[in-house]
């Protein structure tokens, strides 16, 4: 019963995750985009290992949440960004933690000092391409163009929490107002599911 709840849980939150993509994005490719993320493992998989989402259907829960965050900005400071430019950044900034999360147990010591095997998930990345944002941009360019500030935004989305982006983070965010936004929205969604600072 639990596992049916699980999955219909789960389910709806992927169609909503895949309904938002097709009322807001109409870009030449998402099709395809979509077709691949379907037999990944996007729409069971984890935020993170053990800080935020860390459980099954965290990452779309995130992605979402993210959206959503990202809207409020655009509104509180009257950026302008697109509905398409915002589902794009949002939706698809952490596309580079699909296959990256593999279901596993760990021993757990109760408080009577009984060992106990507890799920956790065990980081196993099934494609390295050696970054965070980066390797999202690359994924998504792979089937849909990107516009320069929604590169820019996935690229840079981890600030000075990513090695990659650490130095020069700041002085894109200055060019690219969405590139702020949108660090800013994944932090905010990151803090209030289980901060872990350097997992976003
Ligand atoms: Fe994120
Ligand atoms: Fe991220």
């Amino acid at each position: 019963m639990t596992d049916m709840v699980t999955n219909d849980v789960v389910e709806g939150r992927g169609r909503l995750f895949d309904d938002t993509v097709r009322t807001l994005i109409r870009r030449e490719g998402v099709e395809d985009l979509m077709g691949w993320l379907a037999k990944t493992d996007l729409y069971r998989a984890p935020a993170s290992s053990r800080y935020h989402g860390a459980y099954e259907g965290g990452l779309v829960d995130h992605l979402l949440d993210v959206h959503a965050e990202l809207r409020r900005l655009n509104d509180a400071y009257g950026f302008g960004f697109t509905e398409e430019s915002m589902a794009v950044a949002a939706l698809f900034h952490d596309l580079c933690k699909v296959n990256c999360y593999v279901p596993d147990t760990r021993n757990v010591k109760d408080e009577n000092g009984v060992w106990h095997k507890v799920p956790c998930y065990r980081f196993d990345e099934g494609f390295r391409y050696g970054g965070h944002g980066s390797k999202s941009v690359y994924l998504v360019q792979s089937f849909m163009r990107l516009e320069p500030e929604e590169a820019v935004a996935i690229n840079c989305h981890m600030g000075q929490f990513d090695a990659t982006t650490y130095s020069n983070a700041s002085a894109a965010f200055e060019q690219c107002p969405l590139a702020w936004a949108l660090h800013v929205a994944d932090e905010a969604s990151t803090y209030r599911s289980g901060w872990g600072g350097v997992d976003g």
